[in-house]
This record gives C-alpha cells, structure tokens and sequence, in this order.
C-alpha cells in the first residue's frame, strides 16, 4: 500500500489550528508574539479566514486583502503554512440588511435575524452570487502562494432553511425525483391514507413544524433534498476556488456523526475530509475509555468516508470547551494521548480550535493554545509544544492508512427513517448509541472497523454488521447478498428491513427485498419492552444473553436457530440464527442484548473470518497504520495504571529503542508507537 501523503511541502503531520489575525491587526507585538510561539510550539499550519468576511469586504465591493496577505507572507517565512477558509459561515451585517433573503429560516417559517453564524439560506441566488464572489477574489490573489495548502470550505456545515425559495427548489427536487409525475410521489408516500394526497408538486410543502409531519415519506425526503441542496451550495463555493486555483485541494470541517446532513454526499466532492472533535473529557458518566472510545468511533466515521487516503481533525481544544453544561479542563497528559489517537485512527493533523484566546465576544473562555495570559510557559502550552515535538518523532508515519477487515453498516437516512418512523419506543431506539456500542465490540478487540454505507463496497471486509438497518436502501440487499455469497459473515438485528427508501413497509415479511431469504428467517412481531422488562436469549452450550428494549419473534425458515427466547408467550423461539449462503453466512439476532455479550458472538465470527484479535487489557486502545515502508502500531493506555500489551518486534518510535515483542509495557495514561519488522505478527 503506498503512502498517500497529502501535503508534500510540509513533510509529515500538520500541527495547528483557527487563527484569526484580524482582532489583533492593530497590535503589531502581538502577531509577531504569536509567529515566535508558534515555531516554540513545533505548529507547522494555521487555519485563516474562517469567518473573515467582515474584513475582507468592510463594505459591499471594497475588499482588503492586504492584512491576510502579510500574515500568510509572515507565516510563510517562518515555515508555517496556510489552510484558507471560504468565509460563507458568517455573513457581515451589510450583507443581511441589504438582502433578507440570505438569512435562515426556521422550521416554523420565521426568518432568524442578523447575528450569530453558520444560519445562511443554502438556495438564495444573492447568497450565492456574493459567496462566489468574494471566494473567487480569495483564491485568485492567493491560489498560487506558496504557503498556502488547502481550502477550507465555510465551516461545519449543516442545517435546513424553510424559506420560500427553498420550499421552491424542494418541489424542484421531488419532480425530478419522481419523474414530475405526482401520482407517483402519491403512491411513494401512500398518501391516501388520512387524505393527505396532492393533485399536483406546487402544494407539497417542507414539514414545517407547524405543518406537514405525519408522511414519513416526505420527511425523510426533505432531508435527502436538504443534503442534496446545502452541497450543491457548496459545489458553487468550490466551483470558484477550483476556477481560479484548481491545484489546492478542498475540504470542509465536519462534526461527529451530524445528524444534520449525509457527510457521504458531501465528501464526494471533496479532496479530502476533516473533523472538528469534542469530547466531553472527565465527565461523570463514564470511563475517560469510554469517552475515548465514542471519540474513536467518530474518527472511524469520517476517516471512512474517504477510505485510502489520511483526513484532518481540523479543530480540538488544547484545554476546555466552552458553552458545554460543564466545561471541565483536560487532565494533564490527556491531550498528547488525545492527540495520539486521532493520527492512530488516521488522521494526518492535530488542529486546535484556536491558537489565541480571543479578548472578547464569543468563545472568549474557550481554550485555546495561548491563552490571556499571553505567554508560552503556561501547562496547556508545554503540553502543545509537547505535541508538536510527539508527532515529529512519528512523522514517518504520516500518509499511511488503518486497514480495517470488519465494516459496520450506517445510514444517514436510515437514521433519519429512524426517527420518522413510530415503531417500538420513541425513547428507546438509540439507533446512533447501538451503532456505537457494537462498534466497540471491536475496538476493545484491537479489530479495526470502518464505517460504511450499506450500499458501499464490501469486498476488502471478511465481517459485517448492520444494526437496526430498518430502512434499505435501494442497493443495500444485493449488496449484502453478494458479500455472502462471496465469503463474508454478516450480522443484523432486530428491525431490519422494514421500509423502503419511500418508507413504504415490505410486504411479504420483514427483512424485506429478499433479505428474508439470506437470513433464513422472517420477522413476524415486534415486542417493545418497558425499561424495566427483561427476557433473556438462551444458547445450547448454556450461555445466556440478557434482552432489553427489543425482540422480534421469529419465524425460522432455512436458518439454524442458535440461542432461543428463555421467558414470555415466546420463549422457545428462535432469537439468534445463522445461514450459511454460497462461501459466507448471515446471522441475525432479533432481539436488544448487551453489547459485551454480543461481543463474544462478534468474537466468533471473527475468528472463523481469520481476522487476529488483540487481547487488550480493558482500557487499552490499538490501531495499525500501513504503508509501503511500514507498518506502525499505536498503543494507548487511557488508565491510570500502567498495562502490559503483547505487541510485534519493532523499533519504539518515542524511545528508539528496539522491542523484542512479546510484551510491551505502557505507562499510566502512556502510549507507544512501535515501527514493527517484517509482518508485525504478534
Ligand atoms: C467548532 C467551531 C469553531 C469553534 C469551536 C469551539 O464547532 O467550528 O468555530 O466555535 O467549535 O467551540
């Protein structure tokens, strides 16, 4: 596998983050403070811009360039390179005075007022004209700087506008949709049923909240035509920099798993993705493991939406968040170990959300790498310039990729359907916590697993699950189908296959498309428990699984049942079955377990797939990163006790010193790096 390097100048890993020069432009000291402290602190990238429109274009037409032009020039002589943002996150007050119309409009169609950010409308043609305009004028004065590596699209996009120009472009995009036939957006959305039926596109309306939610169809589509609209806005951002400067390559900043808009739309038309990650660190509700290992499922997430090549985590704090319920400080040492984990998920950056502490206005308490205080001899700051120099001595490591044989099948609309739909309970569903919980199933393994579309392509993965995958996708059933038929073992749930993407229920037996057959069983009833209800899955050999929340009973057709239901009117039913299909097998399990002890049947099939697990000592994490001159595992202990790991002969990247294999020693909230020989076998 070769390395995927994606900035050549740089060398290695990007060390940064959101500096936002134009507070400071008349504090000379300042700026050249923050040059000298940047180079103390091993940064290597500042991201510039963000939400610069306001300086750019002081007023309409009259654009200054000028100051970005000596900081990037400044920063560019020190060594220090430039990600340019596109500045649509947050429109200056002229903008909005002059055109209404760019502003968001909520849910219940009241247009919000000037303020805040990131609340533009996506479909305003004004919107769009002064975006390209001023990304146009950006990227011709500075799309051949030296400095300058990427753009950085608007920032943390998501959303929906409910305006009267968007209510337009929906109907646009359910004719197209339907084939501007309405007759058959009626039988799609089965709108005879409550009288709910349109006699033509002009009187479908977005389900404002005050309007039209009861058609699972519609609402669902809404957030399809809501993805599909917010990134054709972004094709028109990117249209204008690629004009100009078609060399830098393009990202946005996600979140973690949004449930705002499909990431994987979005990506398409993206270099390369980045995220911007924040977890609640020391909370009171978990292990700081397990607050690492959701943190590592949302790296899994968007590192899988363009797989092959490394992505960014754009934006951390190096110290606390603001605006949370609790905005508590990283423990010493917590941010090198955090740090740690993004580039062992694949991440080739750590950036931070920002490099100065702004003096006023928002987020004025929100961490940052040089804080008030002004100066580098601060903890957080060691612990930054500590970063700095970790990732100089793993630089090797850089455009290399984790190679994942398991897959874990998510949709955006599948959740979304989720929502809609009003089966079992509507606080119990917990599609996202589900994914979540299975998933680390396997990370506790040490397996790593990719995040993927259910219509994606499964042939580099021997094991996949699909949790609660109630909506397919067209594609989805032939795709899983041939995964088996072609060797893989594949694992889903209860709720499976109930709708289509019109959210039309399966006739015939759920899982619906022919997935019934695959798994050899059909789901005739859901039972929703109460929170306190219990029912347990008994297995042949004695084991017992516990049930909560959901079990489907089953009727059994060509599959073999492997544990059954020990309580209630169906106790004796099959609860988790297997069939084998050409060289791979299905597995279902209809009911709500605990995710440990679904973890041992995960463990099983892993070992007749061939996929080596980890015995990791509870609170350690591992990942591998490959490339054609390595392969480099990553150790990190998230205890505060030291642990024992096995681990392959290599070379200590920390230390330099040479490991034997066998066992490998980390101290308490200690990691390690290990170059390993040869194959890396354990
Ligand atoms: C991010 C955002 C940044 C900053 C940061 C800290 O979500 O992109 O601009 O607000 O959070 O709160």
């Amino acid at each position: 596998m070769e390395k995927k390097i994606l900035f050549p100048q740089v060398g290695g890993f990007l060390h940064g983050g959101d500096y936002n020069p134009e507070q400071w432009l008349d504090r000379r000291d300042v700026l050249e403070e923050d040059v000298r402290l940047m180079k103390l602190a091993g940064v290597n990238c500042a991201t510039l811009g963000v939400f610069s429109w306001a300086s750019y274009e002081p007023s309409e037409g009259e654009f200054r360039f000028g100051w970005l032009e000596e900081v990037m020039d400044r920063l560019y002589a020190e060594g220090i390179y430039t990600i340019l943002a596109t500045p649509s996150a947050a429109k200056p007050a002229w903008l909005d005075r002059a055109w209404p119309e760019v502003m968001v409009t909520g849910a219940d169609g009241t247009r919000r007022r000037h303020g805040e950010r990131g609340n533009f409308c996506f479909s305003s043609p004004k919107y769009r004209e002064k975006v390209q305009s001023v990304d146009r004028k950006l990227a011709e004065r500075f799309g051949s700087h030296p400095g300058l590596l990427l753009w950085h699209v608007s920032n943390e996009v998501g959303g929906e506008c409910f305006c009267p120009l968007c209510a337009e472009r929906f109907r646009g995009h359910l004719r197209r949709r339907f084939d501007n036939d309405i007759e058959k957006l009626n039988r799609a959305w089965w709108t005879p049923f409550w009288g709910h039926c349109y006699n033509d596109f002009s009187q479908v309306d977005p389900p404002y909240s005050n309007g039209e939610n009861s058609i699972p169809g519609l609402v669902v589509e809404w957030k399809r035509f809501s993805t599909w609209n917010l990134t054709d806005f972004l094709k028109t951002e990117i249209r204008a920099l690629r004009e100009a400067a078609p060399q830098i390559p393009v990202t946005t900043n996600f979140m973690a798993f949004s449930q705002k808009l499909d990431y994987r739309e979005v990506a398409r038309e993206l270099s390369l993705v980045s995220w911007d990650s924040y977890p609640s660190f020391h909370n009171d509700r978990e292990a700081l493991y397990d607050t690492m290992a959701g943190t590592a499922f949302h790296h899994g997430l968007i590192r899988s939406l363009k797989p092959g090549i490394p992505y960014l985590l754009m934006e951390c704090t190096p110290s606390v968040v603001h605006g949370m319920d609790y905005n508590k400080q990283k423990r010493p040492g917590i941010h090198q170990l955090a740090s740690l984990q993004a580039i062992a998920c694949g991440s080739d950056s750590v950036m931070y959300f920002q490099w100065r502490k702004n003096r006023g206005g928002c987020e004025q308490h929100h961490g940052a790498v040089v804080d008030h205080l002004g100066t580098g001899d601060t903890r957080v700051f060691r612990e930054v310039s500590g970063v700095g120099e970790m990732l100089g001595r793993i630089r090797e490591a850089a455009g290399t990729v984790p190679e994942a044989k398991a897959a874990l099948l998510v949709d955006w609309d599948n959740r979304w359907s989720l929502q809609t739909g009003q089966l079992g309970s509507r606080h119990t569903k917990n599609y996202v916590e589900t994914c979540m919980a299975l998933w680390k199933e396997f990370f506790r393994r040490g397996v790593e697993m990719d995040i993927v579309s259910s219509e994606a392509s499964l042939s580099g993965y021997r094991v996949a699950v699909a949790p609660m995958m109630y909506m397919l996708r067209p594609g989805t059933a032939a795709n899983l189908k041939r995964f088996v038929e072609e060797g893989g073992l594949l694992l889903a749930t209860y709720m499976t296959g109930y709708v289509d993407q019109n959210q039309l229920c399966y006739m015939g037996g759920f899982p619906g498309d022919g997935l019934s057959e695959l798994f050899g069983v059909v789901s005739e009833e859901l039972d929703t428990l109460y929170p306190s209800d219990r029912n347990r899955i008994r297995f042949s050999d004695g084991e017992e699984w516990e049930v909560y929340d959901y079990a489907e009973i089953l009727r059994v057709g060509d599959a073999q049942a492997l544990g059954v239901y020990a309580e209630d009117y169906y106790q004796g039913g099959a609860a988790v079955t297997c069939r084998a299909s050409g060289k791979g097998k299905a597995y279902y399990v209809a009911a709500r377990t605990s995710p440990e002890q679904m973890g041992t049947l995960f463990e099983r099939m892993l070992g007749e797939a061939g996929v080596p697990v980890k015995r990791l000592p509870e609170g350690v994490e591992y990942h591998r990163r490959r490339g054609e001159e390595g392969i480099y595992d990553f150790y990190l202990n998230w205890t505060a006790q030291a642990q024992t790991v096995p681990c392959a002969e290599g070379t200590d990247l920390f230390t330099g010193l040479h490991t034997e294999g066998g066992a490998l020693k980390l101290e308490p909230l200690g990691a390690a790096v290990i170059l390993a020989d040869a194959q890396g076998n354990v």
